[in-house]
């Protein structure tokens, strides 16, 4: 008995002394936090991920929760978030506190680094989490560093790893192709794995792009329920897993797609993983893409918090078919519609191989003598008569086998050297591992700007994934490195880019909408969503990329596509975004373009509150019939209410839609605005005074029984 007593007291006497022992690490913005804990065994474990707590004392009664970064070879049984095969052979790792600080950033957030090492061989990891106090944003990527004599194989190297302990899980991914991009599906996660990752390459993004949504306990709303959206900063393959192992606990582990991707780190060296970017809300999902917008704008998307051009592009004017005389005339249109830009896209180079068609000329970054016997200056020239600006299609990272570039340098192409090629819209991609390329492609950028130095803007394309993966450059024993290398080439060349036109703005494009992330907008100012703008589908598409990316950065443009759809209709889909045309004035009657460049100045004066203020997604076009977004500037004072009727039924039931983000105490005047040349608004109660209160309480009959049907309406306050 006595002996048994005793036990019991060594036992909890062992228990303090490892609680005594036991550390917090809090990292937090003003409304998250996450805890580690460093437990008296040495390890590190995340205790708690959530609202931020408010007192300190409690951190003590969080359970131990999952360890930090869990290794492979040692006592965890499910997928591990690194897997190291030492130099000796010895595949495990385990890894130990070493030491913790936290540091400014010189964005003003709070850094905190954890360093680990392992207790018998000299590899460390360091885990960073970067707090954006204002935002509720999280960054967190990891370091890895090898101090073993000889090179290491890491297998795999996740940035990231977050646990959590809920009774249910439920997972909304994004599924999609060329012109059918961002298609939201909503799954429970039970007991097993499910895996999102992409082994493209270049064109990344083209099935799944890289962004997630996970609510706990219960699929979140836009106002209520426990949300995290995340997102890996990395323009290659990625990988998600999302792994429920026996005990309901769910590990979420973010990184670089190991796939195909072994790398071995040489003595000394430090493997960087990219930054995995996340977002908590208990308060639904429309806070949580709040602050994601806010964090971008304010300190992740290249001039943010900058102004954005209108334009008129050509390419659905004209594709591949225009004359100087046609772009002439084309500039006169974007002038009568009183846009800041006109962007020349694909079809203005090659020579020996003229780029009549996708077919030829990739590669050849020279104007078409025949085709623009006066060259790229002379359109800069003119647009600059007409008081526009003038911006210019790339594809710089591609080759036609049928270009001149191609004859010269087939050792700058991924290929297999003994098979035959495979193309993907009839090209290859250049080999970014390659210094010499990466020389090229920031000449083609570089020698555009040196010789027509006032061109003002570049729309960046990238429309093959990477197929016949194989690397002339980096030799036998590195090809596994090259889907890390290329993408790290990639970042070289728009570093520089960068570093020597910090202001030039530039367009992420890559087939449409098949290649976008928080890292490469580092490096662009906007992005295309798809080549597909019939209204309706750009309805599903930006609905659904408005949970991570904001209006500001989401090219929008209206073109012919689905011309059953009006003028009306199909550019107040395009005014939620960066607004843009890509047609032909003779596309359209004479009311429509009054109308159309009525528009731009609607546009040009809601700018500020439809780029830069705050997005409340009102009516989802997932729910049927209808769709509604609204915009609130920073301030209060205005607001823009979206509102599309797409195809009611017969008995379609209208029922008043509250608005969001106003200021209760304010009175607002409601103004439909945007209508056609000698329409008159028929919106119940248009161009009355409301409160803010009862705007959000009561609301506002903004839908109609008529298809494809849209309306703007103003709140101003009084
Ligand atoms: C891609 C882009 C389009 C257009 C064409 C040009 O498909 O998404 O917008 O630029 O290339 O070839």
């Amino acid at each position: 008995m006595k002996i048994k007593r005793l036990a019991t007291l060594l036992c909890l006497l062992a228990m303090t002394t490892v609680m005594m022992a036991d550390e917090f690490i809090r990292i937090c913005t003003n409304n998250v936090e996450m805890v580690l804990r460093v437990s008296g065994n040495g390890r590190v474990y995340q205790s708690y991920l959530g609202k931020k707590l408010m007192f300190e004392n409690d951190l003590s009664h969080l359970r131990q929760g999952g360890e930090v970064y869990l290794t492979h070879g040692m006592e965890d049984y499910f997928e591990p978030a690194i897997e190291v095969t030492h130099n000796d052979g010895n595949p495990s790792l385990l890894l130990k506190y070493h030491s913790h600080e936290t540091l400014v950033t010189d964005k003003g957030a709070a850094e905190t680094v954890v360093t680990l090492k392992d207790d018998k061989y000299p590899t460390s990891v360091r885990l960073h989490y970067v707090a954006y106090a204002d935002e509720d944003v999280i960054e967190a990527w990891t370091e890895i560093t090898n101090g073993e004599k000889k090179p290491v194989m890491l297998k795999k190297y996740a940035s990231n790893l977050l646990h959590f302990n809920r009774p249910a899980y439920y997972l909304t991914s994004f599924t999609g192709d060329w012109a059918d991009e961002a298609h939201m599906n909503t799954t429970p996660l039970k007991a097993g794995k499910m895996v999102i990752d992409t082994k493209l390459g270049s064109r990344a993004g083209m099935f799944n792009p890289s962004m997630f949504i996970l609510s706990l306990n219960r699929p979140a709303t836009e106002t209520e329920g426990e949300c995290l959206l995340g997102t890996l900063g990395w323009t290659g393959n990625f990988r998600y897993t999302f792994e429920v192992d026996n005990k309901q606990a769910l590990r979420v582990i973010s990184g670089i797609n190991p796939y195909a991707s072994e790398y071995a780190l040489g003595k000394g060296e430090t493997f960087v993983t990219p930054k995995f970017y996340f977002t908590y809300s208990n308060q639904g999902l429309g806070l949580a893409s709040r602050n994601l917008h806010d964090w971008a704008r304010r300190h992740q998307l290249k001039n943010g918090e900058g102004d954005r051009m209108t334009l008129l592009n050509n390419w659905e004017a004209t594709y591949f078919d225009f004359s100087e005389e046609k772009l002439c005339e084309l500039m006169g249109d974007a002038v009568r519609l009183g846009v800041d830009m006109f962007l020349l896209d694909d079809g203005w180079f090659g020579n020996k191989h003229p780029r009549h068609s996708d077919t030829q000329g990739l590669g050849d970054w020279q104007e078409t003598a025949d085709k623009l016997p006066h060259g790229v200056g002379f359109l800069v020239d003119e647009a600059k008569k007409k008081n526009i600006k003038f911006g210019i299609w790339i594809e710089p990272e591609m080759v036609n086998p049928k270009s001149e570039l191609y004859e010269k340098h087939k050792d700058w192409v991924i290929h297999l050297p003994n098979r035959d090629e495979y193309y993907f819209r009839n090209q290859l991609v250049l080999d970014l591992s390659n210094p010499e390329v990466q020389d090229f492609v920031f000449g083609v950028v570089d020698g555009l700007m040196t010789k027509y130095p006032e061109i003002a803007f570049f729309k960046w394309d990238c429309n093959s994934p990477i197929t016949n993966i194989y690397s002339p450059y980096l030799g036998k024993d590195k090809q596994t490195h090259l889907y890390v290398e290329h993408v790290r080439g990639l970042y070289n060349v728009l570093d520089r880019i960068k570093a020597k036109y910090p202001d030039l703005p530039m367009m992420l494009c890559s087939g449409g909408g098949g290649r976008l992330d928080y890292k490469a907008l580092e490096y662009f100012t906007e992005y295309w969503a798809s080549d597909n703008t019939d209204p309706v589908e750009r309805l599903f598409i930006q609905y659904a990329n408005s949970f991570f990316y904001p209006a500001k950065a989401t090219c929008a443009h209206v073109t012919t596509w689905n011309r059953s759809a009006s003028v009306k209709f199909r550019t107040e889909v395009a005014m939620m975004g960066k607004l843009g045309f890509d047609i032909k004035l003779s596309d359209m009657s004479e009311s429509e373009v009054t109308y159309a460049n009525a528009a731009v100045k609607n546009y040009n004066r809601l700018k500020p509150t439809i780029l830069d203020g705050d997005m409340y997604r009102l009516v989802s076009p997932y729910e049927g019939a209808h769709a509604s977004t609204m915009f609130v500037g920073k301030d209060k004072q205005q607001a823009v209410v979206f509102a599309f009727d797409v195809y009611p039924r017969f008995g379609d039931k209208r029922y008043p839609v509250c608005l969001m983000g106003l200021d209760p105490a304010k009175q607002y005047r409601v103004k439909e605005i945007n209508l056609m040349p000698g329409q008159r608004s028929w919106m119940d109660g248009n161009d009355r005074v409301y409160s803010g209160d009862y705007l959000m309480t009561v609301g506002l009959n903004i839908f109609t029984g008529n298809k494809l049907h849209s309306r703007v309406i103003e709140v101003t306050a009084e």
